[in-house]
This record gives structure tokens, sequence and C-alpha cells, in this order.
């Protein structure tokens, strides 16, 4: 199969996330060669001496601001023409899934993570093409954040999950929550698997699933059963 998606992550904490990106499903995914990943620090296109990356902001202020060299330079040395440069940010859109559905169609994403104060507005006004948060809260650099946003995109690009059915299953991708799940042993320390799920009767398991995931939405997250058919 051919690599379907180029993904470059600048950083200036590489080491934060090669791990991560390593294991597990992405990994495997990389292995087969259905997505190239690389993580890159942005350290490495700063010029002089020190190779600084930040600097006092303009007006004044505490904390520093991302220099926009380094990352001008990283971003036009890594795009070959056609990536979609994405800036982590917690002022940006939020992260769903039809948003990751939306960046998994795309063959080359370039990402930045900020630290910081952020970056130089002029990276966001001339080269960065989308803001994308992964949810109301600031961490104290966007490098977990690109980690997160790279795991939830890649699992929409074709063949990385494999069983493409997991998908249409998930929390969320069909707005009500998940259902629970077990597995062997049927009885472990007295707490028995629920008897419909031995059954074999694949109609009665569809439908007390569906009763789970109603039930789980209404306790958890009751504004996602508006506009929603809750037949069984
Ligand atoms: N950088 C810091 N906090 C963030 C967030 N919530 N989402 C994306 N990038 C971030």
């Amino acid at each position: 199969m051919p690599r379907s998606a180029k993904y470059d992550l600048l950083t200036l904490f590489p080491e934060m996330v090669e791990g991560f990106l390593r294991s597990s499903m992405l990994g495997r995914a990389v292995n087969r060669g259905l997505l190239e990943i690389n993580v890159h620090q942005l350290r490495d296109w700063a010029e002089g001496k020190h190779r600084l990356t930040d600097d006092r902001p303009f007006g004044g202020g505490p904390g520093m601001v991302m220099k926009p060299e380094p990352i001008f330079s990283a971003v036009e040395s890594l795009n070959e023409g056609e990536a979609c440069v994405v800036y982590m940010a917690p002022d940006g859109e939020p992260l769903s899934t039809a948003l990751a559905q939306e960046f998994a169609a795309k063959r080359h994403l370039i990402v930045l993570s900020g630290h910081y104060e952020g970056v130089d507005q002029r990276v966001r006004d001339r080269i960065v093409d989308r803001e994308v948060s992964i949810g109301e809260y600031v961490l104290t650099n966007g490098t977990v954040a690109a980690a997160v946003f790279l795991d939830c995109v890649s699992r929409y690009v074709p063949g990385v999950l494999g069983e493409e059915k997991s998908l249409t299953q998930d929390s969320f991708s069909n707005t009500l929550l998940g259902f629970p799940q077990y597995t062997r042993p049927a009885d472990f320390r007295g707490m028995t698997v629920p008897e419909v799920l031995l059954s074999g009767d694949h109609v009665k398991i569809e439908a007390w699933r569906k009763e789970r995931q109603i039930e789980k939405t209404k306790q958890t997250r009751p504004d996602l059963l508006n506009n929603q058919s809750l037949e069984p």
C-alpha cells in the first residue's frame, strides 16, 4: 500500500513525543508504510551562536514569544508545496471527530507546537493555515497537544486502524458515548459478564449496547442527546 500521509511536527521538545508517535497503532502504521511521521527540533533552524528561538514581546508584558525566523525557515524547508500548516493553540478550532476526518484526508501536515506566550503573530498570519485546540485548558506547551492531534487524525487514515468498523462504533462518531466492553474470563472474582453478551443473539446484543449507550450519555453528556434518534 502506498504511503497515505506525511506528518512533520515542529517542536522545541521532540523528546516529549518521539516515543509516543512510534508506539502502538501509530508505530504500526509507520512500519507498514501507511504514515510517515517526523519530529523535528525547531532549534535546528535557528541562527546565531545561541540559536535563540524566543525573545521578549514588543510592547512589554510577561513571558517570551517565539521568534518568526526559525519557524518560517523550518516550514519553508519542509513544505513540498501542498502541505497544510497547523498551529496548536488553546484559542484554535476545537478538535472533534469531524475535524480529525477533514485533516485525515490531507496528504501532508506540518504541525507547529508553540511555547512560552505563543508565537509571533506574523507566523499565524502568513504561514499557518489552521489553528487547532485540543480542549479548553492551557498546557505548558503545544507538543503533547500536537501528538494528541496526530494520534486522533491518524485513526481516520485508511488502513491505520485495521478494522474500519471499530471507527463507527466509537464514542462520538455517532454522537452517543460508547457501550461497556468485556472479555474473558466470564466470571472474574464473582463479577460476571452480562448474560446477553454470551447469548450469541446479535439483535439482542445490539439493542442492549444501544441502551447502555443512551444510559451513559444521559449520565455524563446529556447535551449530546438533543436531535438524536434513540430508537434501538
Ligand atoms: N497549547 C497549549 N494548550 C493547548 C491546547 N489546549 N490545545 C492546543 N494547543 C495548546
